[in-house]
């Protein structure tokens, strides 16, 4: 592993509120604030909402600032990545913003029932080819609904057609009706007040990318079934998207 990362690893062990534990480190010795987040982490009860896939945090800490009446934890497997929005989010003081380096698949180790308020996904691969990695699939929807609160909304912004028509279809297929569906965000036929106030303006580093490539960003957001009833994967062919994310050294101007 390369200096720099080991350095922003290091530097990630001395902040408050910033969790590294990645399958081996779990196994040890189990997560010991599971089901005590609010109590421990945040000290308060406010609602607790998670960034899956957080990359650099930016949403997450643009999300902690704009909402201090509620807690927000970016979670991501790739540390060097975190290490931005942590390094923000404790030079601002942001006592409702905390990061856990660890496998989107482990939630559970780290979420009791209903300690999750709500979800956002925002711009993950679309895995086109691997339904079961696939963030909006059953397997993942299903794996949400074991720590989301009754009525936890899932929200979801992506710039891949291919995911965004996937999501609506499984929706569909799971007779899910979407709270909103999108396809262009900022486009004139956007619906009047889609996010609340200032969450417009906050945009990820890979949002930035895809707009800076001329794409058009879509959202959805629902709510998912209680678990105990069983999830179908739609059965149709999506037309797989043409493009690629840019490698990871690419720099794009204005960022
Ligand atoms: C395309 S990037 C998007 C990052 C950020 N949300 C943004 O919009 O700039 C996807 C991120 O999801 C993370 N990721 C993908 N699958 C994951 C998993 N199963 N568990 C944890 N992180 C995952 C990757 O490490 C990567 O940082």
């Amino acid at each position: 592993m390369g200096k720099n990362k080991l350095k922003k690893f290091a530097d990630m062990a001395q902040m408050d509120r910033v969790y590294q534990y990645p399958f081996a480190a779990l196994r040890e010795g189990g997560f010991p604030l599971r089901g005590r987040w609010g109590e421990e982490v945040f000290g308060n009860g406010n609602p607790i909402v998670l960034e899956l896939g957080c990359g650099k945090g930016e949403y997450t800490v643009g999300l902690g600032r704009r909402f201090p009446g509620m807690n927000f934890i970016g979670i991501d497997i790739k540390g060097a990545r975190m290490w931005t929005g942590a390094r923000a989010a404790e030079a601002e003081g942001l006592g409702n913003v905390a990061f856990l380096r660890t496998s989107i698949e482990l939630l559970e180790s780290f979420f009791t029932p209903g300690e999750v308020s709500g979800l956002w996904i925002t711009f993950p691969d679309p895995q086109m080819k691997k339904e079961r990695k696939r963030l909006t699939g059953t397997r993942m929807i299903d794996l949400y609904r074991r720590v989301l609160a009754p009525g936890g909304m899932v929200n979801l912004k992506t710039d891949s057609p291919f995911l965004f028509a996937y999501t609506r279809e499984m929706l569909a297929a799971n007779g899910i009706e979407p709270q909103v569906c999108c396809a262009d965000i900022y486009g004139a036929d956007a619906p009047a007040g889609i996010f609340p106030e200032g969450l417009t303006e906050l945009r990820t580093y890979y949002e930035q990318q895809w707009l800076s490539r001329g794409m058009t960003i879509k959202y959805v957001s629902f709510a998912i079934p209680p678990c105990g009833l069983e999830l179908r994967e739609p059965e149709v062919e999506i037309e797989l998207d043409a493009y690629r994310a840019y490698p990871r050294h690419h720099v794009i101007a204005n960022l």
